[in-house]
């Protein structure tokens, strides 16, 4: 059975000679500032907090897990969703219309672990608005384009351990330009817990759980991640975020052996391109993996994703979803073709790096053998 996530039994996962996400982030984003967080959202409200001041918006595009806006809110500022293309650019259109003075930030996001197209003409029109850039990188912790680390390539960025490693929480919040460094100042979420909590053990039991019965377990991730369609209510969702890193998480990325995650994940996007190629009713988002990139899921457009998710558990994979449940105010709006068609049609496969390949070509077998 493929499941969602990696394992934290998988011993192929981190090794003794593993480098670590410290030294990796030094070595792909030098002399940017870092801190770690238990999530993403937390970070990004600490890292802006010290920039803005309640009553401004901030862009984010509509294609986005509810929670996400989150934090701009109880820094009183207010989200607005912008429209994108089918290629995932913003529709710049659209997204120029939403800028007003009182735009603090606009945030692009690194779809699955890609950069988000167009992000150099969003820099450029950030410029020109005189407002900050999140890149937010929550998918791909460790990809790299244009010779530096996603979620750098703003004034600030996050990323979301959780979605690389087999780890309760973890996030990394980023201070790339020297302004957002200076007003950096961190909020008790910041940091690691230096001892275990109940938390760790629940991750622990749930992983033995899942290991011992694995097909009857869909993921760990189901009840820990915003992208879980049957998510509760956002603001709850953030409120539960709010705890330091736990120090399981941080054993597990300072063990990680990021290069061979990103090979392994990169070998198994592969597969999964091969197994799907000859399938009329299937649109790979991308069809390309250019170097450097670690990618989060093998993301397609379905025709009928209900179908081809069912057909999917029967061969073997539990871990395949559709992505994301949209905020009340984008679901059905016909301003954002792309984010709700791409809501309905997308079905991600995990690629993550307790997979073996082989078990793809297997499934692709018998996905054959249906058809
Ligand atoms: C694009 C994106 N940004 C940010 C987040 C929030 O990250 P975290 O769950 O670490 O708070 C998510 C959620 O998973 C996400 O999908």
């Amino acid at each position: 059975m493929i499941s969602a996530t990696p394992s934290v039994f998988d011993a192929s996962l981190s090794q003794s000679d593993g480098e670590g996400i410290d030294a990796y982030v030094e070595r792909h984003a030098p002399g940017v500032g870092y801190s770690y967080y238990g999530a993403g959202k937390v970070a990004l409200r600490d890292g802006l907090d010290g920039l803005v001041e309640p009553g401004g918006n901030v862009l984010v595009p509509a294609y986005l897990s509810p929670a996400v806006v989150e934090p701009f809110r109880e820094l009183g500022l207010e989200p607005r969703f912008y429209a994108l293309e089918p290629s995932l650019d913003p529709d710049f259109a659209d997204l120029e219309s939403r800028l007003d003075e009182d735009t603090v930030a606009v945030t692009s996001v690194n779809y699955f672990g890609f950069p988000q197209p167009g992000l150099e003409r969003l820099a450029d029109l950030t410029d020109e608005y005189g407002c900050y850039h999140v890149d937010d990188n929550a998918h791909g912790p460790i990809s790299v384009a244009d010779g530096r680390l996603l979620g750098t390539h703003g004034d600030l960025g996050i990323t979301t351990l959780r979605k690389l490693l087999p780890v309760p929480d973890g996030a990394v919040l980023y201070r790339a330009s020297d302004e957002v460094e200076a007003a950096f100042e961190p909020s008790s979420l910041a940091g690691r817990a230096d001892r275990f909590g109940a938390d760790d053990c629940r991750y622990l039991a749930t992983s033995v759980a899942e290991t011992a019965l694995d097909p009857l377990y869909r993921s760990i991730e189901s009840f820990l991640d915003d992208d879980d369609v049957s998510s509760v209510d956002p603001i709850a969702r953030y409120e539960a975020a709010k705890a330091p890193m736990s120090k399981l998480s941080a054993a597990v990325t300072d063990a990680a052996d990021p290069d061979a995650i990103r090979a392994a994940r990169r070998e198994n996007f592969r597969a999964w391109g091969r197994v799907l190629a000859d399938r009329d009713d299937l649109a790979p988002l991308y069809e390309e993996l250019p170097t450097g990139i670690s990618p989060y899921e093998y993301p397609v457009l379905a025709d009928d994703s209900s179908s081809f998710l069912a057909d999917l558990e029967d061969a073997g994979v539990a871990g395949a979803h559709g992505w994301p449940i949209l905020r009340e105010s984008v679901r059905g709006d016909d301003a954002y073709e792309t984010a709700n068609r791409y809501a309905e049609s997308v079905v991600a496969l995990p690629v993550h790096q307790g997979i073996e390949p082989s078990a793809i070509e297997t499934v692709g077998e018998r996905l054959r053998g249906r058809r």
